[in-house]
């Protein structure tokens, strides 16, 4: 949660540095700041808002200095206000910092340094350590010291970057728990809580682990660990996503922008080795029981893959919210497979720390290079996909679910469940899947913009599908919540006569995920249901295929896709109710980049 960026330079920074929190700001958007070293003296600018909003009350592109923190807030404790935007200045002026995480035992340090006479400007946690620096500093007169000092007295989970005028050269940061990366530059150097801080900069990054501490000057930076002061050292990453990747292009908006990246996204997955497809899929072969983990959006993508290994590979594997994970026991012989387009996600890092600590094996599937998913597993699957910047996940979504695809044909063929035609045909569409992807794209977004906007005033919404397409509507479910902010409810479109029907009327819009005509069990069970709802009244909306006349007929208005194979289907189902959500969103005048009160990587509990 939050974005956190520092840069040390020899020229001006301000400009820089206000760009990397911009960057930032899909981590958190409720309040953001700067503080630079201006001259020798502290200069603080924070406001309550979004960094444009912020901008141009504050002119943090105008601030001067060669030295700098910044931070974009995504509130946790204390309310949204001005006082409780970060970076935050200690009582006595002489240090700032900025923060992600939680410090646990912040209530009890709170009123000690209130008795000794502390006044704090604040309700964060944060402002306790930098008044707990201020009071080592008193103590030991050494910035090092003083830091080291006041982090032995904190508890919880931090990133934390601190800026002193008693030091001008560098900033001193550490790491635990929350996500902290380095980014060398030529006679400049970075730190960010993820990548997009600094890749418009410098390509070169370090990931610092759990108990890592930096002293960060512009030509120099020390790795140490907090307990034994140790120095580490540390390989360089070269990262490979292409900074335009990160740009919005000519779209207006990240979201649409990046649902049309997808048939690149696509492609990506495919270009993923096949022996690391296989090596996952020899894990899943050779656990005792496996389970498949995500929150959010990711929790859906492992309900879709349940139905892929299912058909594919005869294989059943629970799919469990990160969150919920806690209520199996795993135990060694146990594979526990994490999606996660972050990396960073508290509740999933806390399932997966469980499952290791019971001596499971772990894998995951994991978009952000570095992230710390992708570096506590067993065995990881980067999905290449690139910078995701909206809050909502779309391509990364998509890519996860395509490589999931991939897992469960390897799996299905080492099991013999495949015979080598069928499975070699299905080679075959997923191959030909980004072509489709492309074509999707570019015929149906007209037809789908047309129903979001005819359907946006519509408060109300069910999302239903059968086997596969059920999951599929609680995805794009929540994509519709996400993002406009209407109720929808994902259901199984069999479950839907035992109970919800009764809500069914002329304003309640049911949106069907119909199967291709071949799917015959699938196709009639969702018919069946469509039919049940037309009879009470209710509005139907469906996305189906081409050449499908009998669910043609049942529709208020629909989608019609081109035939593909089943394989993919479900997935270019995705992608128009991604699209729906969007155009819906556009119509409403939402803040679809960034819907209220969320953030792209939760890395709270
Ligand atoms: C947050 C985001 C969701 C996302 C979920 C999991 O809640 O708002 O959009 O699906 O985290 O994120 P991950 O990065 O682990 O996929």
């Amino acid at each position: 949660m939050c974005g956190i960026s520092g840069i040390v330079h020899s020229e001006n920074i301000g400009r820089n540095l206000f760009n990397s929190i911009r960057n930032l700001e899909y981590r958190g958007y409720d309040s953001c700041g700067m503080a630079m070293l201006s001259e020798g003296e502290l200069d603080l600018r924070k406001n309550i808002g979004g960094i444009d909003e912020v901008n141009a009350l504050e002119q943090l592109d105008k601030m001067q200095g060669s030295i700098g923190i910044a931070h974009t807030r995504w509130a946790t404790h204390g309310s949204v206000t001005q006082e409780n935007a970060h970076p935050h200045l200690s009582y006595k002026r002489e240090f700032v910092i900025v923060h992600n995480g939680i410090i646990s035992n912040y209530q009890e340090l709170r009123e000690r340094l209130m008795s000794q006479g502390v006044v704090f400007e604040s309700l964060t946690d944060t402002e306790v350590f930098v008044n707990l620096l201020e009071e080592s500093y008193a103590e030991h007169s050494d910035l090092e010291k003083s830091f080291l000092a006041a982090l032995q007295q904190i508890e919880g989970s931090y990133s934390i970057v601190m800026l002193s005028a008693h030091d001008p050269e560098h900033l001193y940061c550490v790491k635990k728990e929350s996500p902290l990366l380095l980014g060398l530059g030529e006679g400049c150097n970075y730190v960010g809580s993820d990548l997009n801080a600094f890749l418009e900069y410098t390509r070169q990054a370090i990931v610092l682990d759990d108990g890592e501490y930096v002293v960060l000057g512009r030509d120099d930076y020390q790795i140490r660990k907090v307990e034994t002061g140790e120095i580490v050292k540390k390989s360089i990453l070269h990262i490979d996503w292409d900074v335009e990747t990160s740009k919005k292009g000519g779209y207006s908006h990240y979201m649409l922008k990046e649902i049309f990246d997808e048939p690149q996204t696509v492609r990506q997955a495919l270009k993923i080795p096949t022996e690391q497809i296989s090596g996952l899929a020899e894990m899943f072969r050779e656990a005792s029981r496996a389970y498949l983990m995500g929150v959010g959006t990711t929790f859906y993508v492992a309900n879709i893959s349940q139905y892929f290994f299912s058909t594919l590979a005869d294989r059943y594997y629970p799919a469990l919210s990160s969150d919920e994970f806690s209520v199996v026991t795993v135990e060694s012989g146990d594979l526990v497979l994490a999606l996660s387009q972050s990396g960073e996600t508290y509740d999933t890092k806390t399932a997966l720390q469980y499952a290791k600590t019971s001596g499971a094996k772990t894998a995951a599937v994991v978009n952000v290079m570095g992230s710390a998913i992708s570096m506590m597993v067993d065995q990881v699957i980067m999905q290449g996909s690139g910078p995701e910047i909206c809050v909502v996940s779309t391509k990364a979504a998509l890519a996860q679910t395509f490589i999931m695809l991939r897992v469960a044909l390897e799996l299905g063929r080492m099991r013999d469940y495949l015979t080598q035609d069928v499975y070699q045909k299905h080679q075959q569409d997923l191959e030909l899947f980004p072509e489709m992807v492309q074509q999707i794209l570019n015929e149906q977004s007209g037809f789908v913009r047309n129903i979001a906007r005819s359907t946006s005033h519509v408060e109300h919404w069910l999302f239903l599908g059968c086997g596969v397409y059920y999951p599929v509507a609680m995805e794009s479910a929540l994509k519709m919540k996400e993002v406009t902010y209407q109720h929808a409810e994902g259901m199984p479109a069999g479950f839907l006569k035992h109970g919800t029907l009764s809500m069914v009327e002329p304003a309640l819009h049911s949106l069907f995920f119909v199967p291709l005509k071949e799917q015959k069990v699938l196709h009639d069970r969702t018919l069946i249901a469509m039919e049940q709802v037309k009879t009470r009244g209710g509005t139907v909306i469906g996305i189906m295929f081409q050449g499908d006349e009998r669910a043609l007929a049942v529709c208020d208005q629909a989608v019609q896709l081109p035939q593909m194979s089943a394989l993919c289907a479900p997935l270019a189902q995705m992608i128009m109710a991604q699209m729906f959500a969007y155009y819906a969103a556009l119509d409403l005048g939402r803040n679809i980049d960034k819907p209220r009160n969320l953030a792209k990587s939760v890395t709270v509990g």
